[in-house]
């Protein structure tokens, strides 16, 4: 039986192992192997769930030490890379998100595994902002590295364990209002964790018509729907039933509250400069993408994998 490793054991490695180890009546039953740097959490939350012969035991690994990754893809025939970092200095950016990732992409070559990586929209090697910078940096190291590999770039990411919507809907039970800045006009197309996990069980499948398909493809994965970061906090109230007073105040205003929570300990008030650049920006599929991009939507159609979720299916199950 072939073996899958996930590179990434949080919100969306663990979504995508469940995926695997339950895939569908007719696609080939695959060994997981969960890793990151403290894998036991995840494994122990799909232990309860998975089949026993399709869940190997975690393994710990660092994708800053090169040696670590060699020992761990042993045998594998699809790497899921999935390690990023939503907070950090430029140089943890580059040391994890572009470099880690690269490292990940020489040991997939090095045993003759697939590559499955996970970027984000928004990457470009140009970008000031390390998050994007970084994304951006690793897929040109690994289309240059692994050519067969498939690149995912995810919109924001929803479903139960989220970091977005959870955190959003936390700090409506504790705040006065909800703020957004410059009138939270950017757009933003949150896609399902269940549909990433989806595309990525069915890459990860390895037979011709799949690879045919997809091989060398860059994935833009948005979902059905387009929202304002304002529509997003009206999402929000209306999804864990609280009234609050949406209050647009300017970004200057935020990236001054942004540089004094970078001084203290991590909380859930916490929003870095760079995150809050992010969040002002268009997160979406765009509408001219050069001849390697299909959008998820396309994917599922090709695939026949159904329609894509709804936050209207999933928010009011969690929020
Ligand atoms: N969530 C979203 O909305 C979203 C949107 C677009 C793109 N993405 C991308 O999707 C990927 C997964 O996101 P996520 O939300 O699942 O993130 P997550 O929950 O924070 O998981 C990231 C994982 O990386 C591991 N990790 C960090 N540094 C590591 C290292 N040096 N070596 C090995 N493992 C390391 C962490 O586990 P340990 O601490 O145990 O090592 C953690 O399990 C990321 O690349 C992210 O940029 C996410």
């Amino acid at each position: 039986m072939s073996k899958v490793v996930i590179c990434g054991a949080g919100f969306l490695g663990t979504n995508i192992a469940r995926a695997i180890t339950s895939a569908p009546t007719g696609s080939p039953p695959r060994r997981i192997q969960i890793s990151s740097r403290h894998p036991e959490k995840a494994h122990s939350i799909l232990a309860a769930t998975a089949q026993k012969e399709l869940l190997l035991p975690p393994i710990s690994l660092d994708v800053t030490k090169p040696e670590s990754l060699l020992p761990a893809f042993k045998d594998t025939s699809v790497i899921v890379s999935l390690v990023g970092l939503l907070a950090g200095t430029p140089e943890q950016f580059n040391k994890i998100q572009w470099k880690g990732a690269e490292n990940v992409a020489k040991a997939a070559n090095e045993v003759g595994a697939k590559l499955i990586h996970i970027s984000a929209i928004g990457a470009d090697v140009k970008s000031t902002i390390p998050y994007m910078r970084t994304k951006g940096l690793a897929e040109q190291s690994i289309a240059s590295i692994c050519h067969d590999s498939i690149i995912i770039r995810p919109s924001l990411v929803f479903g139960p364990d989220d970091d977005f919507f959870n955190r959003f809907s936390r700090l409506a039970r504790y705040l006065p209002v909800l703020p957004v800045f410059s009138g939270g006009l950017s757009r933003f197309q949150p896609v399902y964790v269940g549909d990433i996990a989806k595309a990525v069980e069915l890459l990860s499948r390895g037979d011709e018509n799949t690879k045919h398909m997809f091989t060398c493809k860059v994935v833009e994965a948005g979902g059905p729907e387009v929202f304002t970061f304002k529509e997003m906090m009206k999402l929000v109230l209306k999804y864990n039933k609280r009234t609050r007073p949406i209050i647009s105040l300017p970004l200057s205003v935020g990236l001054l509250q942004a540089a004094l929570m970078e001084k203290l300990p991590p909380n859930m008030f916490t929003v870095t400069k760079d995150q809050l650049q992010q969040l002002s920006m268009d997160n979406i599929v765009s509408d001219s993408m050069p001849l390697n991009h299909i959008t998820l939507q396309q994917l599922f159609k090709d695939a026949s994998l159904g329609p894509l979720t709804s936050v209207h299916d999933i928010l009011p199950s969690y929020l």
